[in-house]
């Protein structure tokens, strides 16, 4: 079916996931809740937080005002990078619940691959136990690696199921400049689902040629163009904004499609990330 702005993703969860999330990295507490509530109100239904955004409860809030009923929305949050321990995990996964007063998180991921093996593991032990106990639904990481992929899934191969938990999301930088096709490749074979953070370059590259000529040529905006490039590899995307116009431009993406030549056109083959990288962190970081 053509992609829509309902459009969502069943991860190995079982749950679904819609395709279009809404970014708050780096927005300010105190205008939180209203571009969330304008992002739900302009058709979002999926909410991309973490702990370390410092806007859990404003973003829930402003989600949850617009009058949706829950199990249309979708909340994600992350344990921060420096608390990939279990004790850290399990008290993060609390301090969610109570700031965002929602009864269950949809999604809760790792932010990153960090706190060594024995804090990665124990880590995901603990978001295991919050999907046993109904406070979160699905379960991922984020900046992982094809080598941290692999560490876990060696180590769930291990364990009874209820203890191994399952693998629904990684979320790492993607975009023309980034297509990492290793780590898509694992996630794809694994059916694991790729969520696109950065997926608009922060703004970087509005102005790249090949950007303004395919902009021209779909009569959209450069940032439709990136954005678009992202579903049509099969990917969540997860714009940000805090200005209102842009919030909802960033959701019209359905009524034009990549052809093949865009799509080869806007295959760079580069490795320019314009944030972290922790994909690339050594086992033992
Ligand atoms: N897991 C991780 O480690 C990680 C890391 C980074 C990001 N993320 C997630 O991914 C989300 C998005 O990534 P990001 O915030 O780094 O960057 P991004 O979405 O690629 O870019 C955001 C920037 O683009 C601007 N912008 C938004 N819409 C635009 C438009 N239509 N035209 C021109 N400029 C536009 C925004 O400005 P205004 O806001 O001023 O409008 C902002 O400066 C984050 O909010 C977060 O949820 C996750």
């Amino acid at each position: 079916m053509a992609l829509n702005l309902n459009s969502t993703l069943k991860m190995p969860s079982g749950y679904e996931i819609p395709m279009l999330g809404y970014g708050v990295y780096q927005t300010p507490e105190a205008v939180a809740e209203d571009v969330t509530h304008h992002a739900i109100a302009s058709g979002y239904r999926h909410v991309d937080s973490a702990t370390v955004y410092r806007n859990e409860a404003p973003s829930a809030t402003g989600m949850m005002k617009a009058g949706i009923p829950r199990e249309q929305l979708f909340y994600t949050s992350k344990i921060p990078p420096n608390k990939i321990n279990y004790k850290d995990a399990k008290a993060c996964v609390e301090e969610s619940l109570k700031k965002t007063q929602l009864k269950y998180i949809d999604l809760y991921l790792l932010h990153a691959p960090y706190g060594g093996k024995e804090g990665r593991l124990g880590a995901w032990r603990a978001l295991v136990e919050a999907v046993n106990e109904g406070k979160v639904r699905s379960i991922g990481v984020s900046n992982y690696g094809v080598h941290h992929l692999e560490e876990l899934d060696e180590w769930q191969k291990k364990q009874p199921k209820e203890k191994a938990g399952v693998l629904s999301v990684n979320q790492v930088e993607l975009h023309p400049w980034l297509a990492r096709p290793d780590i898509v490749s694992w996630c794809q074979e694994h059916s694991v689902v790729v969520e696109a953070y950065s997926p608009l370059v922060r703004s970087t590259r509005m102005e790249e040629p090949v950007l303004v000529s395919l902009a021209k040529k779909h009569g959209k905006t450069a940032a439709q163009i990136l954005l678009r490039w992202g579903l049509q590899k099969g990917f969540v995307i997860l714009p940000k904004s805090v200005t209102h116009p842009r919030i909802e431009e960033n959701t019209k993406l359905y009524d034009f499609e990549l052809d093949a030549s865009d799509m080869k056109e806007l295959e760079m083959g580069t490795y320019k990330p314009c944030t972290w990288d922790p994909t690339i962190a050594p086992l033992s970081d």
